[in-house]
């Protein structure tokens, strides 16, 4: 092994990190949770959220990242060698993920195919999408498929590889996106669901309002996953990582906003409101917006360039998590680049298989009532990613101390939020992470819901 890889700069780095938290949830859950939490009300508190909570919890793992140049499974063993359980248990995190988002990855490929097949009248009907994740051969192949292309793109590396793929379809990203949006507002009816999406609904405001805008920003950063340290141990030393950090959040927050003018405006036009704000996650993207599509004039143009958008949000999430994997296995072996990832396309593959047959023939197992892929979901985001998440504020903020990432933050430039940064890595950061876990486990067994 050579020299450890970096991205070329700032730019790439933000684009990158980026890449990753611009991801189905920008797309499917944030427009969903603006429109049921009153719209600009719930904006507001995402925006307060992100440049306080979000802020810190991304800034601490890209620093640790910077700090110790290791993969997320040393990281913290690189700190302190007593916590080393905690790399263990984040490690855990995207090596169950990866498998089933790649699921979900392949659904996007299926139905980006249909509509430049130039089929996506097909995709309106009721059993369309059943039909399709209840199969077997079909949901393996684009699985397989979606695999492949992630591969593709991790196997050449940071710089060429994952950076160069991202430079290329972020722009691509937002121009799709915002094209998107405004061709969905000129449909008749759109206008009154733009502004039921940014009037606030002060009387929305509400506890739950602000545990649920908590726990998407969460998700939407990729945090807890490994990632950003493992992208932040391939950042430069003199990049200031305080305004990257600025940057991924402007970005994701950008594109979740844009999501929810996709999304809000075509379908109250299409169902009203009460469609507007019920609908999210796979029955909203595979089922509810085909047949928005389908109603509109070039319909089948913009459903097409809808699930480019996706394809590229997801494969930018889905190479992240597969480095995060990478780079641990880089680290603890001296196998070359190509044979891991195909070592880790091939764990991935038998691991999706459950997840996807899960569906189909498979569909009698199910645990704690979930069925295989959602349980996986559970285990990693409800349960292991709050934990994940609270022993690293513990950990940087009473036993490492926040001179430590201070220090390494002023290698570029001044540490401008030290004071905010301290109180909300000590008190606000682990407030809110032990609420996200208890109320999202408790929606999970549906007494309570977010
Ligand atoms: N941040 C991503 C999103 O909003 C979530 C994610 C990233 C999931 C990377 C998996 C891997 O969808």
């Amino acid at each position: 092994m050579g020299e450890k890889q970096k991205f070329s700069g700032k730019i790439g780095f933000i684009l990158a990190a980026a890449g990753s938290a611009v991801g189905l949830g920008n797309l499917w859950r944030f427009p969903y949770l603006a429109a049921k939490y009153g719209g600009g009300t719930f904006l507001l508190i995402y925006l307060v959220l992100a440049v306080t909570f979000g802020f810190t919890l991304m800034l601490t793992e890209i620093t640790i990242g910077r700090k110790t140049g290791k993969s997320v499974i040393n990281a913290y063993g690189a700190l302190n060698s007593k916590f080393k359980f905690i790399g263990y248990l984040s490690a855990l995190v995207p090596i169950i993920i990866f498998p089933y988002y790649c699921v979900i990855g392949g659904w996007v490929v299926k139905y980006l195919t249909v509509y430049l097949m130039n089929e996506g009248v097909a995709a309106t009907q009721d059993t369309y999408f059943t039909n399709f994740i209840t199969g077997t051969t079909q949901p393996i192949l684009f699985l397989g498929i979606f695999l492949i292309a992630t591969a593709t793109i991790v196997v050449g590396g940071v710089e060429k590889g994952i950076e160069k793929f991202n430079k290329i379809l972020m722009p691509l990203l937002i121009l799709l996106s915002i094209g998107i949006a405004l061709y969905g507002l000129t449909v008749p009816g759109a206008m009154e669901g733009f502004f039921y999406y940014i009037t606030p609904d002060i009387s929305k405001f509400s506890f739950a309002a602000v545990i649920a805008a908590a726990g998407q920003l969460f998700y939407s950063l990729s945090l807890a996953m490994g990632i950003m340290i493992t992208y932040g141990s391939y950042m430069k030393k003199e990049d200031n990582i305080e305004s990257c950090v600025r940057h991924i959040e402007i970005f994701d927050t950008g594109i979740a906003f844009i999501a929810g003018l996709i999304v809000v405006p075509s379908v109250f036009a299409f169902a009203g409101g009460e469609q507007a704000a019920s609908a999210s996650g796979p029955s909203l993207m595979f089922v509810i917006l085909p047949r928005v599509f389908d109603s509109m004039k070039f319909g089948s143009i913009i459903g097409g360039a809808f699930f480019a958008l996706v394809f590229f949000a997801a494969v930018t999430s889905s190479i992240s998590l597969m480095e995060t994997i990478v780079s641990m296995i880089e680290e603890k072996t001296k196998w070359n680049r190509i044979t891991i990832c195909i070592i880790v396309i091939l764990l991935g593959f038998a691991m999706a298989l459950p997840s996807t047959l899960g569906f189909g023939v498979w569909s009698s197992v199910t645990i704690i009532g979930l069925s295989i892929l959602d349980f996986f979901d559970f285990i990693s985001n409800t349960v292991l990613m709050p934990i994940v998440s609270l022993l690293m504020c513990i950990f940087i903020g009473y036993i490492m101390k926040t001179d430590m990432i201070a220090k390494e933050i002023s290698t570029s430039e001044k540490f401008k939020s030290r004071k905010l940064y301290d109180i909300v890595i000590k008190f606000i950061a682990p407030i809110f992470l032990i609420l996200i876990l208890v109320t999202s486990i408790l929606s999970v067994f549906k007494i309570f819901t977010l």
